[in-house]
């Protein structure tokens, strides 16, 4: 391929450099895959104002997330399994991220630890809580994200049961990968990533394995979450792991206004409009769609966070001008993990910042913190009768 120069590039990219089963899992949505896809299609319903002739000099995208300064509106999402997309793939995002001045989450389901990210980076960095039946291991997980001076705990709302994604059942998902013949032909026919992979211990899922008794490893990805993640998470169970963490909370996966009203009710930092990728409720509306609601709902009262189908920068600047906040990338830093490693994820970083703040100028802004629905045409495109 001709130099990448667009997060389509690196996605081609990491197509061809990952075994399939793990392409696979970070590249699909439940079900049909419509919100999945409808996630990244709604933004081109939205128009920009173009504006000419404006001062554009200077220009900044600095902004902040709860409190904390960001370099762009964009923090690395969780997502599980990092570290199969590139060996200790955890650790190498959350130094692309800290290099770059973006927050980096951790996922519950990560294969590098909370503890290994801690001793490989020198910022603070968020970790990502699934809330499982085990609410001793729970409590736990907790205090090591506290010990390893995480500064903000983003808790998943939207994963108590699995959304069934049918390439992950065809393909038999499993961490560490289970040894069958379709697994060791497509594990071989990726042999780079395989000897990066003999060159790390880093195999299993780290916050986990070694942490819960009778847990030595995960064979089937969709089973195992089945038993684990607690289908009773309710909204009283955030007073508790709020308390035991006694630091900033963000709440990830809303798309009911309602349920955005009891999410302020909690007391939490910021909730993160998002469909999980498309991952779960196929048939619900894309993330993009979604958004004006919630922020009609309760944009005065709480940080409105937007997740879902960012693939440049063009699509950052209409979620920040509809009225996000901030934007989390998840695919987006996978392809460029999957694709180059660190540097991957430091030239994906680039390219959105490139095209957030050139599309920002042409919009006439020269701040990111003036973006509104003034730089838009059609503010109103997904209102609801
Ligand atoms: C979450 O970990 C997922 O697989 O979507």
């Amino acid at each position: 391929m001709s130099k990448p120069c667009t997060i389509h590039d690196y996605q081609q990219l990491a197509r061809r450099r990952v075994p399939r089963m793990f392409y696979d899992y970070a590249d699909s949505g439940s079900w049909s895959e419509s919100t999945y896809r409808a996630n990244e299609a709604d933004f081109d319903r939205l128009k920009f104002r173009q504006r000419v002739a404006v001062d554009m000099t200077n220009r900044t995208t600095q902004t902040t997330m709860i409190g904390q300064t960001v370099a762009m509106p964009v923090a690395l999402a969780p997502t599980g399994l990092t570290g199969m997309q590139w060996a200790d793939g955890e650790i190498k995002a959350a130094r692309a991220a800290e290099q770059f001045g973006v927050p980096f989450t951790l996922s519950t389901m990560s294969i590098c630890s909370i503890e290994d990210i801690a001793a490989h980076t020198s910022k603070p960095f968020w970790f990502q809580l699934y809330v499982m039946r085990d609410r001793d291991f729970i409590g736990r997980l907790i205090d090591r994200a506290k010990a390893a001076g995480c500064s903000a705990l983003v808790i998943t709302l939207d994963l108590q049961i699995l959304g069934q994604r049918h390439k992950d059942l065809r393909n038999g998902l499993s961490a560490p990968p289970k040894f069958t013949l379709n697994s060791m032909l497509q594990l071989m026919s990726k042999p780079a990533w395989g000897l990066r992979m003999l060159g790390t211990k880093r195999h299993g899922f780290g916050n986990i394995v070694g942490h819960v008794s009778g847990v030595a490893d995960l064979s089937s990805l969709s089973e195992w979450t089945a038993k684990q993640f607690d289908p009773k998470l309710s909204w009283d169970d955030i007073a508790w792991i709020k308390e035991r963490w006694g630091g900033p909370v963000i709440l990830k996966g809303i798309m009911d206004p309602e349920d955005a009203k009891s999410a302020v009710k909690t007391g939490a930092d910021a909730i993160i409009v998002s469909n999980h990728g498309g991952r779960q409720l196929d048939g619900a509306p894309s993330s993009i769609e979604a958004l004006p609601a919630i922020l009609d709902a309760v944009g005065n009262d709480i940080e409105v966070h937007f997740d879902g189908g960012i693939r440049s920068g063009q699509q950052i600047l209409k979620a920040i001008a509809l009225g996000a906040k901030s934007t989390y990338i998840g695919r987006a830093f996978l392809y460029g993990l999957g694709a180059a490693g660190e540097r991957g994820v430091t030239d994906v970083l680039n390219i959105l910042h490139k095209e957030l703040d050139i599309s920002m100028a042409l919009c006439g802004e020269r701040d990111i913190r003036n973006v509104g629905l003034h730089n838009l045409v059609n503010p109103g495109v997904f209102s609801v009768e």
